[in-house]
């Protein structure tokens, strides 16, 4: 290889990554994007993630074969072998220095018998015709961008009961901040709210279950969570007309009004079940966003992935697709916002559920009526000093 490398280690595997000196941004920090192979270090907990899930996959199937169709240094790949045992994986890469990367990572870890390297656009392996319909347990999707022009291959290549996992990093459009965008790339209606993350999440889980459901087949959210900048979710693939209806019967639509921060969900799709006052966002996946697989996949983990799916998995428990941030119906009420934790007490002394979502630390998710949320957060909160800043 004609340029600098480095040998690192991540998880449990050895690898050989651009030397990450060399590639920064006039601001001296390291960019994936400028090296001739791509390592992202700050991607690590997405792939511990999928890695814990790879584990709990073939502990329940007996068995693991991976599909990595955009592999970079292939450090995920060679993650799933030797973290998740899997039996068989294939890392694909357009980029033929990555494959010649990937070759020697590869030998670097001895998994020559077990992982396997093939130079190819993603979308001809995903859609080649030696692949039988379902050749993989679990396909990783791990793209620049949005997973969606893949995401119909990654379907036909995954074996019933398998794991179709994607990551999303064009979080601009998921979240609102590209209405257009998101229209093309998700086929839903995003704008921006308090929400957002949360929207993001169920977005991508809708487009994916709609996808699916072109082949008759049924995903199901395993897990799906916003963590730094990308979306990531883990989907069970099912077979058959009648489960991939019952999928699309999970889509639906959010209504916000902005000025009352009032979110009615509403059922249907493609059109909703009824048409409340606010910004229609959807069709977006409205039910759990975990599954069986997180709760095994939490108990072989460890550390702060055993924490995050832990977290998960309480927070999906609360049943509403939305939270409240605490500074936005604060300046709803024209108060000082009071700490969010306190209005979770308050909550839960009320008999509610209610926590601190994963998308950021002043969201509370509740079942609690809005306005209960509201009345906690008035009597928490302080009247601004006269004179003082506007809240
Ligand atoms: C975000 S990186 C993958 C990172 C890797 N999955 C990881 O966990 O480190 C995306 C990779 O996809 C490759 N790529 C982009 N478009 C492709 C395509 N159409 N087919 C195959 N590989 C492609 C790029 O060369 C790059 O290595």
């Amino acid at each position: 290889m004609d340029f600098p490398l480095e040998v690192i280690t991540e998880g449990k595997v050895k690898l050989a990554v651009p030397k990450m000196s060399e590639y920064l941004r006039p601001d001296g920090v390291y960019e994936p994007a400028h090296a001739p192979v791509f390592y992202n270090p700050s991607a690590k907990f997405n792939r511990d993630v999928a890695v814990a899930f790879g584990r709990a996959l073939k502990e329940e199937l007996g068995r693991l074969d991976v599909l990595e169709p955009l592999a970079g240094s292939g450090v995920r790949s060679l993650r799933y072998a030797v973290e998740s045992g899997a039996t068989k994986v294939l890392a694909v890469d357009a980029n033929p220095l990555a494959v010649e990367l990937i070759k020697y990572n590869i030998k670097l870890n001895k998994l020559e018998d077990r992982v396997k390297v093939l130079l190819s656009e993603a979308n001809a392996v995903l859609h080649s015709r030696e692949l039988r319909d379902g050749y993989y347990d679990l396909v990783d999707v791990d793209p620049f961008g949005s997973p969606m022009p893949f995401a119909d291959g990654a379907v036909r290549a995954t074996r019933r009961r398998g794991l179709v996992a994607v990551t999303a990093t064009d979080t601009a459009p998921l979240t609102g901040a590209r209405p257009q965008s998101a229209l093309r790339k998700y086929g839903a209606l995003i704008r921006r709210t308090p929400f957002s993350k949360e929207v993001a999440v169920r977005v991508l889980v809708g487009a994916m279950v709609r996808v699916a459901a072109v082949r008759e087949v049924a995903l199901r959210p395993e897990a799906a969570f916003f963590k730094d900048y990308y979306v990531r979710a883990e989907l069970r693939l099912d077979r058959g007309a009648g489960r991939a209806d019952e999928a699309l019967s999970n889509l639906g639509y959010l209504f916000y009004n902005e000025e009352s921060y009032e979110v009615r969900v509403v059922k249907g799709y493609p059109v909703p079940e009824e048409r409340p006052q606010g910004l229609a966002i959807g069709p977006l996946w409205l039910g759990p966003l975990t599954g069986p697989l997180a709760r095994k996949a939490l108990e072989l983990a460890e550390g702060e992935v055993r924490e995050f799916l832990r977290r998960l998995v309480e927070e999906d428990s609360v049943g509403t697709p939305y939270s409240y941030k605490i500074e936005k119906v604060a300046s709803l009420l024209k108060i000082n916002m009071p700490s969010p934790r306190l209005v979770v007490e308050r909550l839960k002394e009320l008999g509610y559920k209610a926590l601190l979502t994963h998308y950021d630390h002043t969201s509370v998710k509740t079942d609690a009526p809005r306005e209960e949320v509201f009345k906690a957060v008035e009597e928490l909160g302080s009247r601004p000093q006269r004179g003082g800043p506007a809240p």
